[in-house]
């Protein structure tokens, strides 16, 4: 089993931070922060921050945090990617500063994604005031999970699994016409109990990400989110449906950012001693029509 304690925290940039100030608070319910360096943070729970929005010419998703517990798994985990020849940076003070870490080092994978491994978290423990009055599931579970593009994908996964410990919670082939390629998507766990923390899609993405998942405590606050994203004039990217792999239950909308935001509940919590992996034919249990938003 990996180091690697979960997802988190992510980093998206956007030339205008009060179009992400009212998405994050009026649309998806996290709490608006200002953070020092001037960029906006949105809180989910005790943490300082989980979504680090930098204000930037261009419009994307940036990095991935990924969370190792104490110094020597950290320590251990720029030694393997030395090992396996990865070139990797250390945080400048001010990157240190922006995610609220003790410690930080980033690289970038085959296919051009930049992942942050971070020690521990700095943080005030301010209890998160939500103003929808809703609530995250994160935790043991990280912040949620993110989906990755992964054109270049035989090299990533052998970077995410072999040097980093990501192992394969399960995997299918997207083909949306039965004649044409399928890609693959494989779903992947870190050590705890979400069914995937990151998944990788064979697949070009031009915002850096296929969607961002959050989960929330109960239903009525995805139908709630539901309403308020109709009501802002948000796209909706797919609909309602529930996911036959994690059986979360959620939909789709576009963040600011350009990339798609899975908004969910219900996910399924793993004993990975039980799990066998396979293979799953189709991505949803019912609904989720994607066709919406990206066709
Ligand atoms: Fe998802």
């Amino acid at each position: 089993m990996t180091d690697i304690r979960g997802l988190a925290y992510i980093v998206a940039r956007h030339p205008d931070l009060t179009q992400w100030r009212r998405f994050g608070e009026q649309v998806i319910g996290m709490q608006a922060v200002a953070a020092p360096t001037g960029s906006l943070w949105l809180k989910m729970d005790e943490r300082a921050c989980r979504l680090i929005i930098e204000e930037h010419a261009e419009s994307r998703y940036f990095a991935s945090g990924w969370e190792l517990s104490c110094e020597e798994t950290f320590v251990a985990a720029g030694t393997r990617l030395t090992e396996a020849g990865v070139e990797w940076h250390r945080a400048t003070l001010a990157e240190k500063v922006s995610r609220n870490c003790i410690d930080m080092i980033w690289f970038e994978d085959p296919s051009g994604n930049r992942h942050e491994l971070v020690l521990g978290f700095k943080t005030d423990f301010r209890r998160f005031a939500s103003p929808t009055a809703t609530s995250f599931v994160t935790g043991d579970l990280g912040m949620g999970h993110t989906a990755l593009p992964a054109p270049k994908f035989d090299a990533t996964w052998k970077l995410m699994h072999e040097v980093l410990g990501f192992s394969l919670s399960d995997f299918m082939h997207h083909q949306p016409d039965p004649a044409g390629p399928a890609a693959r998507i494989w779903f992947a766990h870190c050590n705890n109990g979400r069914h995937h923390s990151l998944a990788l899609a064979e697949m070009e993405v031009a915002s850096g990400c296929v969607h961002l998942m959050v989960e929330v405590p109960d239903m009525d606050e995805v139908g709630r989110a539901m309403d308020r994203q109709r009501k802002e004039g948000i796209k909706l990217m797919a609909t309602l449906g529930r996911h036959v792999n994690d059986r979360m239950t959620s939909f789709y909308l576009l963040t600011p950012s350009g990339f798609a935001l899975e908004y969910g509940y219900g996910g399924r919590v793993v004993n990975w001693d039980r799990n066998v992996v396979h293979e799953t034919t189709q991505v949803s249990l019912w609904g989720h029509d994607f066709s919406i938003g990206f066709g």
